[in-house]
């Protein structure tokens, strides 16, 4: 059986998702690689949900948050932005590729932007192939 990758996006409600959602509806194209979950917050992204996806079979992972100024909670992004850069060395460290980690800001009305970046995504860990963290 061929591998295909798999792509955890952890989005938050208010923006990434709808941007996602926006991105099907104006049907722009992406790989069928990503698996969105839905949070409330970016803030909310426990370093142990990244970790948890890498392990249970994700090649890569996006989180997806409101940009700077538009957290509905005030400073998720902020919390969300410190936690994953902390967590990108340790992962490196590790020796898993940093590329296979992404947090980016996506807001719900760019659906171009979410497509554009499952896209490069895709074509990256095709690039690095499957997680070596999967199944540890
Ligand atoms: Fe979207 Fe906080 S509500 S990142």
């Amino acid at each position: 059986m061929s591998w295909e990758p798999k792509i955890v996006v952890i989005a938050c409600n208010w923006c990434t998702y709808a941007g996602a959602d926006l991105a099907g509806s104006l049907r722009y194209s992406y790989p069928p690689t990503a698996y969105i979950v839905r949070v409330p917050c970016s803030g909310r992204v426990e370093p142990e949900f990244i970790v948890s996806a890498l392990v249970k079979g994700a090649d890569a992972v996006l989180v997806g948050g409101c940009h700077p100024g538009d957290c509905h909670y005030r400073s998720g992004n902020y919390k969300a932005l410190r936690r994953f850069k902390l967590l990108k060395r340790v992962l490196e460290e590790l020796g898993v590729e940093g590329e296979r980690v992404r947090l980016e800001w996506i807001s719900g009305s760019e659906g171009k932007k979410f497509a554009d970046i499952i896209t490069e995504m895709d074509a990256k860990v095709r690039e690095l192939g499957p997680n070596p963290m999967k199944g540890v």
